[in-house]
């Protein structure tokens, strides 16, 4: 790793984060805990989802694995994902023994193509699982519409749109079901964490056993630091809960939210004021307005976008590809799919830049001249 390379993502670590770390490990009660109880709060109000039930996890793998397990997805089932999709809701679906059936993405949004998802509908179609991709929304009226007129439940992943606004309404408060990833390098961080937000009280007692081993420990004991020592055990259960040193950290990301999404806003319009004119750049098409941007991406020709990634970590600008599509993989190269010409493309031509909370101009510049000098040498 080249320490004076301008990185593709960063946390936004400071004083309240290290304050908040210290606090949670001088307490010494670091797993399940009162944090927890209050990050979960704090979360449902900051998506003023009052109606809604927000559940704290691990990771956003484990958010996905539950929520599917919730939605009752399980052997025999299948669930369509867009194949441009991250290796974690894959694996996810694998875990509950169903096996994921990759549909298209549409060009503009490389979010769900929802004709391309009708095409693969059968039988045995349990649940779709849709992305917002980077800083780019699905259209989630339609989504609930497809969902509705096949009688599918919805598994919003919402990692990379934790903070944004969907027709006026915040992302996560208003889905079937929807998830959210707290991993190093999100929006917003724990160290690792993850939530689901659900529509029932019921709904929401589930993912507490499921993410406790199973145990019906009550939430509420735990959020007061202490735990019940009997118990019963009723159905499968995994490790999922949320620590509180995580929780904690959360928590003082949570209090800057506004400041980090509005800095991540202002460096993604600097990059589509001055890279939208490059010709051979292809920029996300958007304004941001409403959106909190978690990756920022450009499309360039595909012959050229790994030779532009070189030349770029050459002038100290790390690039990252979000992502390689799902039926690459060894693993999911069988998987039943539609016709996958506009992942295919894009898989080949796109190119995640750096972006991260408080960048400074000097960096942003650093980022724009490099990709300028390129094509102006690769006319
Ligand atoms: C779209 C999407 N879904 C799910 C995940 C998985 O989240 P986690 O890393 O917290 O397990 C990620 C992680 O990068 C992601 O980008």
């Amino acid at each position: 790793m080249n320490l004076d390379a301008t990185p593709v993502f960063k946390p936004a670590i400071e004083q309240e984060e290290l304050d908040a770390a210290r606090k949670a490990l001088e307490l010494g009660w670091l797993g399940m805990g009162g944090y927890v109880g209050d990050f979960e709060r704090q979360l449902q109000s900051f998506l003023g989802a009052a109606d809604r039930h927000v559940v704290a996890v691990s990771t956003g793998h484990a958010a996905l694995h539950l929520g599917l397990l919730l939605a009752g997805v399980g052997p025999g089932d299948e669930v369509i994902t867009p194949s441009f999709n991250n290796a974690a809701d894959f694996q996810a679906i694998l875990a509950t023994g169903a096996e994921p059936v990759f549909c298209d993405i549409d060009d503009d949004t490389l979010c769900i193509d929802l004709a391309s998802a009708e095409r693969l509908v059968s039988p045995r179609t349990k649940a779709v699982i849709v992305m917002d991709y980077d800083c780019v929304l699905c259209d989630h009226d339609r989504v609930a519409e497809f969902a509705r007129s096949h009688r599918l439940r919805v598994i919003h992943d919402a990692a990379h749109s934790f903070g944004s606004k969907y027709k006026g309404r915040m992302i996560g408060s208003f889905s079937d079901i929807a998830m959210f990833s707290f991993d190093p390098v999100k929006t917003i961080t724990c160290i690792d964490g993850g939530a689901l937000v659900v529509r029932t009280e019921e709904e929401m007692s589930r993912l507490h056993e499921m993410r406790l081993i199973g145990m019906s420990q009550p939430a509420k004991v735990m959020y007061t630091n202490a735990r019940a020592w009997t118990y019963d055990i009723k159905s499968i259960g995994f490790r999922y809960h949320m620590a509180n040193l995580h929780a904690a950290i959360g928590l003082a990301q949570l209090s800057k939210v506004d400041r980090i999404i509005e800095s991540r806003r202002a460096s993604c319009r600097y990059y589509n004021r001055h890279l939208g004119r490059i010709a051979g750049v292809t920029v996300p098409k958007t304004t941001f307005e409403d959106i909190s941007p978690f990756l920022y991406y450009i499309r360039v020709p595909a012959r050229q976008r790994d030779e532009l990634r070189r030349f770029l970590g050459e002038r100290g600008v790390d690039t990252g590809i979000h992502w390689q599509p799902g039926h690459w993989f060894t693993l999911l190269k069988n998987c039943r799919r539609d016709d996958l010409g506009v992942t295919e493309r894009v898989g080949e031509e796109i190119l995640s830049l750096p972006l991260f909370a408080f960048m400074s101009e000097d960096t942003l510049e650093r980022v724009v001249d490099g990709i300028t000098a390129f094509f102006r040498q690769n006319r």
